[in-house]
């Protein structure tokens, strides 16, 4: 059940600290990760289960893919359910944790849809966490490639509020190989990953219970975590690091495809391109997530939503109008007339493709005047709108549906749930300075974790 002020006052349910939540990965139910998470989140008190896939889907996205065998044809990861078994089922050690033979985004919408309505007396999930991923996943490329983020994305679209977790730490170990002490007598470090995600998942969850309660996060915003090496296999050197609040962008890396004369085979480059590094939305003063990771030992924190439209008008009234440069052959919807798309009138030649640059680049033709004009936005393309400080703040403190028909308000009570500076000190978690900074024009969530 959900914390709200309204249950707790009314005095008439149980007061329960315990949430309904959901976690999935991508490495497969059976890794260490997964299972300590789990363990990690249940013992915070709350009521958790795991629907992930039966072998590994790393590098799967958000790509939906269903078994088309009704039984496994193969053994689960680690041997744990053999070949021959039905193709979704429970752990044969416990009945909150569910395998299916699909990718991340299956496993989210089968946890959703098949294994919360016949096998649980819930009728929702209010937080889904997946991970912590063997690997980082840093950047907006990322968001779109690993499965990771596509059970996390797939979760945030179902309108369920979603953490996607991921560490540098990249070997697949079995949840029956989590050491107890490493040799170098500290925690395992999937032990310490799960620690260190239900922490910034309690911190959410007690920010929002401060505030009044209601939904963890706004609609359509998830939040993508990457933890740097934990080195306590070896060594105490990486064993607490701080989160950082950061961005998807800044310092991120995407691929080249670099062919080898000799194999006649192609294989990945990195390349730090300005194309996934633009700062559009949001507040462009954080540090890229990547750049936090490169830092000595630091988990980096982003907000996102899935929102990917490009900011025009509105609060951000000063993003540039592209959608000009699409006239007249796209119109709006309340236009008096419509034309057909295939009745254009005859095209102007045009002497220069526009490159990627911020100028405007030479409009030929009947309409220039008409796209010209617009384009002087495209410079101030950032948005600097803050809210004034401590006002513009509202909770909303009523029931439950109040607060889930009105997705503005609930983002407003975030703005004030890291108010709770007794909050954040109950968590070992740092809290920086500029952490509180107010910056929403885009619609930033501070959590102050
Ligand atoms: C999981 O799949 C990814 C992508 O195919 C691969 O790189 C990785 O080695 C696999 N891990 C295991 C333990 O099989
Ligand atoms: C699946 O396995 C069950 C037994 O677990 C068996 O009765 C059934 O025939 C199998 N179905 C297929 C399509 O293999
Ligand atoms: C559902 O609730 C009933 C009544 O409280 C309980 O007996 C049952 O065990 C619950 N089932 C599950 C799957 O939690
Ligand atoms: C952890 O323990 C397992 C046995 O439970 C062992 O096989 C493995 O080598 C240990 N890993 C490390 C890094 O000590
Ligand atoms: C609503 O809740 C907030 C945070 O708990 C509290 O500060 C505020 O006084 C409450 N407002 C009303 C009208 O109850
Ligand atoms: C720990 O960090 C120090 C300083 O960065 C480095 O010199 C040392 O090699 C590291 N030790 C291990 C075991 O990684
Ligand atoms: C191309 O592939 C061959 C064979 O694997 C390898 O020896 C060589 O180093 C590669 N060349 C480059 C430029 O990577
Ligand atoms: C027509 O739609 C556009 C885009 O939705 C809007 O900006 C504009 O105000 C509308 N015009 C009228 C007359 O309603
Ligand atoms: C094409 O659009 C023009 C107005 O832009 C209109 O006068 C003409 O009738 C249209 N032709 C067709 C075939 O729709
Ligand atoms: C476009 O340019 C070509 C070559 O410069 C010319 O032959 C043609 O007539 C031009 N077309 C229009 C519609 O101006």
């Amino acid at each position: 059940m959900r914390i709200s002020a309204g249950t707790v006052l009314a005095g008439m349910l149980a007061v329960s600290n315990g949430l309904d939540i959901l976690i999935s990965n991508d490495d497969g139910f059976g890794t260490a990760n997964i299972r300590e998470l789990y363990k990690a989140m249940k013992a915070f008190g709350h009521n958790v289960y795991i629907v992930a896939s039966v072998v590994n889907q790393s590098g799967k996205g958000g790509t939906v893919e269903y078994t088309k065998e009704k039984n496994l044809t193969g053994d689960s990861e680690f041997g744990i359910v053999k070949a021959g078994a039905p193709s979704i089922g429970p752990d044969p050690a416990d009945s909150h944790i569910w395998y299916f033979n699909g990718t991340p985004s299956a496993c989210v919408q089968v946890a959703l849809d098949y294994v919360l309505p016949r096998y649980t007396n819930l009728t929702t999930f209010d937080l889904v966490l997946s991970g912590p991923n063997y690997g980082l996943n840093l950047g907006p490329f990322l968001y779109t490639l690993a499965g990771t983020l596509g059970a996390t994305y797939t979760a945030v679209e179902r309108g369920i509020p979603a953490i996607g977790i991921s560490g540098a730490y990249g070997v697949q170990t079995p949840y029956f190989w989590v050491n107890e002490t490493t040799a170098a007598g500290l925690k395992d470090p999937a032990t310490i990953m799960a620690q260190l995600s239900a922490n910034l998942a309690q911190q959410l969850i007690t920010n929002v219970a401060k505030a009044g309660g209601g939904r963890l996060l706004p609609l359509g915003y998830g939040i993508n975590v990457n933890i740097p090496l934990i080195t306590s296999f070896k060594s105490d050197n990486c064993t607490d690091p701080p989160f950082i609040q950061s961005r998807l962008t800044g310092g991120a890396v995407v691929d080249l495809a670099l062919f080898n004369e000799t194999t006649g085979l192609f294989s990945y480059e990195d390349d730090i391109n300005p194309g996934v590094n633009q700062c559009i939305h949001g507040d462009c003063s954080l540090p890229g997530e990547t750049d936090i990771l490169k830092r000595d030992c630091q988990s980096a924190v982003s907000v996102f939503t899935v929102d990917y439209d490009a900011p025009i008008g509105g609060v951000c009234s000063s993003g540039p109008d592209v959608r000009s440069l699409l006239f007249p052959l796209v119109q709006y919807a309340n236009s008096s007339t419509l034309v057909g798309g295939l009745n254009v009138t005859t095209p102007a030649n045009v002497t220069t493709v526009a490159t990627p640059t911020l100028t405007p680049s030479p409009v030929t033709g009947s309409d220039a005047g008409k796209v010209l004009p617009s384009l002087a936005g495209l410079v101030g393309a950032i948005c600097v709108e803050d809210y004034p400080p401590d006002s513009g703040v509202e909770y909303t403190n009523g029931s439950e549906e109040d607060r889930e028909s009105d997705s503005d308000s609930t983002a407003e009570t975030f703005q004030g749930a890291v108010e709770s500076q007794e909050a954040a000190n109950l968590m070992t978690l740092r809290v920086l300075e500029s952490d509180l900074k107010r910056e929403s024009c885009s619609g930033r969530v501070d959590m102050g974790v």
